[in-house]
């Protein structure tokens, strides 16, 4: 079929899809990002063979079509991202986030670290994430010595700590790079000389993330539209994900965040992102600006 063979799009059927599309996975298609959604449509039409896009609709809404549905959302998501995105937030988070939490898990002597990067796209928030997290620890335990003698090398992460970064996409397609590990140079341009040196080897022309960084992340998949999220997270990082939402599913989602965290957890969210009006269960930490969300805890 070339591309004037593709049949037009009605109103009725641009409805429909959006909705569906909304129902899957919460992006909202409003007038401003229409044209992207068209455009995604007719290619996967097109790649389907199928003569028009109510016969598409059919398709995704069909137990067969489960597959197709799933390379739709893959072509609709944004993937963008790179290392050390936002740095003034990440400062907040290595400095004073982990330091609180460090501090506060090991009065009750709970030495386990879980931290969620939802929507992590190809894997460079949950590498820069174990990389920041391996950086506090190792300052942490400089101020303040282990009672014992640590092993040589010292592992990255110091006994007894066990420390797990859940990484998750509703894209496999980005998940299998996250899981791969292996970086261009065009991507490492957040990256400077003593990271590239401590955390990452150089395979051919690429950088692939070491080995004992990539034990830290654990790459699965979750739709964020879905009820059922993994729990007790002392952090959630989500950030330019919920900027595709409405704000009904923004609240939604906040909402459930707010029950995947433990007591006093954080929420990261992106630059252009903010929970404004969205709750009123998180409270703002600002510092040198850069902005989390923590968890506030009803008075019994
Ligand atoms: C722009 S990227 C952000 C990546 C990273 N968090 C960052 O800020 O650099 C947004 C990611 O959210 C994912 N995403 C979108 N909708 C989702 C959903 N309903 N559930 C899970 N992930 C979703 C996309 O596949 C994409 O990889």
């Amino acid at each position: 079929m070339n591309t004037s063979e593709i049949p037009a799009l009605t109103d009725a059927e641009l409805k429909l899809l959006q909705t569906l599309v909304y129902q899957e996975c919460g992006m909202h298609f409003d007038e401003r990002r229409t044209a992207f959604l068209q455009d995604r449509l007719q290619r996967r039409l097109k790649e389907c063979q199928l003569d028009s896009f109510y016969s598409y609709y059919r398709l995704l809404i069909s137990q067969p079509g489960k597959q197709e549905l799933s390379r739709l959302l893959e072509n609709l998501t944004v993937n963008e991202t790179s290392f050390f995105r936002n740095k003034a937030q990440l400062e907040l988070f290595q400095r004073e986030v982990m330091e609180d939490i460090l501090r506060r898990k090991q009065e009750q002597r709970d030495y386990s670290l879980r931290i969620w990067s939802a929507g992590c796209s190809t894997g460079q928030e949950p590498y820069t994430l174990a990389m920041l997290v391996a950086d506090a620890l190792a300052y942490y335990y400089l101020r303040n010595p282990l009672p014992f003698e640590s092993p040589v090398p010292k592992p990255l992460v110091p006994a007894p700590w066990r420390v797990e970064i859940l990484a998750s996409d509703i894209n496999y397609s980005v998940l299998r790079a996250a899981q791969d590990a292996s970086y261009g140079e065009h991507q490492m341009a957040g990256v400077d000389y003593g990271y590239r040196l401590r955390y990452f080897d150089k395979v051919g022309d690429r950088y692939a993330v070491k080995k004992n960084v990539k034990e830290l992340v654990h790459c699965d998949f979750h739709n964020l539209k879905t009820e059922y999220l993994p729990q007790r997270n002392d952090i959630i990082f989500c950030r330019n994900v919920m900027m595709y939402f409405d704000e009904a599913e923004q609240k939604r989602l906040v909402e459930k965040f707010y029950r995947c965290l433990n007591s006093q957890g954080y929420l990261f969210v992106g630059h252009a992102e903010s929970l404004l009006g969205l709750t009123e269960k998180f409270q703002m930490v600002h510092s040198n600006s850069g902005t989390a969300y923590q968890r506030v805890e009803v008075k019994m």
